[in-house]
């Protein structure tokens, strides 16, 4: 019993003491933070305050750019086995299928709906023949889209809404079984309805995943959030979980710094 206990209360993902230089520009210093199973972290405070960064830590996207340095370490959680993502845990192109990220403009790929879905799955996963299409139906229905989109499959993916677009792309990221998604002002793009719709998506995905999302609304933070970090100059300044959330004044003491 209390080794099931323990198990459940493993985070998913811990960020221990990240620090990230550009150049010799600290944008990131002495982070650290925990995914918990079935929670929305939400990640707010003012532009520049290295909110982006910080995802993109996660998986290891900043070393796209080569005057990048990133020290501390970031713990992730697979099937019971967890390791750094900096020393070895597992290879690059496993952890980018892990550890799914979408961005705050619809990036979808610029050929069929169907295709969107089906050529991660077929590249990174093997799927193939019939188990390919049923997939493909899971996933959509899965991000809400199907009714919307199954009779217009081989339409261009770019002909979609903004909104639709963005449930694509995390329809995309949910393809390759991740554990842990990274959602950059997913909504910013995007009309009232369709956030709404993907708020809505969230709150049904939390259960399944770990999801760590950066906000600039403060109404959405209160929506989604079952934890909030709040980033000034690279660090984190205060951290509200569960309780703090529930307090009606805790949102005030944040938004002169965050929003
Ligand atoms: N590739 C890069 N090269 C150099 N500096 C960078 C790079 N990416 C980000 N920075 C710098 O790091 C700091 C944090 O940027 P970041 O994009 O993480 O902020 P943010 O909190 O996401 O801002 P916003 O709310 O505007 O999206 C900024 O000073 C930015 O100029
Ligand atoms: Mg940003």
């Amino acid at each position: 019993m209390e080794e099931t206990v323990r198990k459940i209360m493993e985070p998913i993902l811990s960020v221990e003491n990240l620090s990230v230089h550009f150049s010799d520009k600290p944008v990131l210093q002495d982070v650290s933070l925990s995914l918990w199973p079935g929670e929305i972290t939400v990640i707010v405070g003012p532009s520049g305050s290295g909110k982006s960064t910080l995802l993109r830590a996660v998986n290891r996207l900043n070393e796209l750019y080569p005057h990048c340095r990133t020290s501390g370490s970031v713990r992730l959680r697979i099937h019971g086995e967890s390791g750094d993502v900096y020393r070895g845990f597992m290879a690059l192109s496993e952890l980018r299928q892990r550890v799914g990220m979408v961005f705050q403009t619809p990036a979808v790929f610029p050929f069929s709906i169907q295709k969107n879905l089906t050529l991660p799955l077929q590249v990174y996963l093997g799927v193939n023949g019939s188990t390919l299409t049923e997939r493909m139906e899971e996933i959509l229905r899965d991000v809400g889209l199907w009714e919307e989109v199954k009779d217009r499959l081989r339409d261009d993916a770019t002909t979609l809404s903004g909104g639709q677009q963005q449930r694509l792309c995390i329809a995309r990221m949910l393809a390759l079984k991740p554990a842990v998604l990274l959602l950059d002002e997913p909504t910013a793009s995007l009309d009232f309805k369709s956030a709404a719709r993907i708020e809505k998506l969230l709150l049904n995905l939390k259960r399944r995943y770990g999801i760590l999302a950066v906000s600039h609304s403060l109404a959405q933070t209160r929506r989604i959030a079952d934890r909030v970090c709040v980033l000034r100059e690279g660090r984190i300044v205060q951290e509200l979980d569960h309780e703090h959330l529930r307090d009606p004044d805790a949102f005030q003491t944040i938004i002169d710094v965050a929003f």
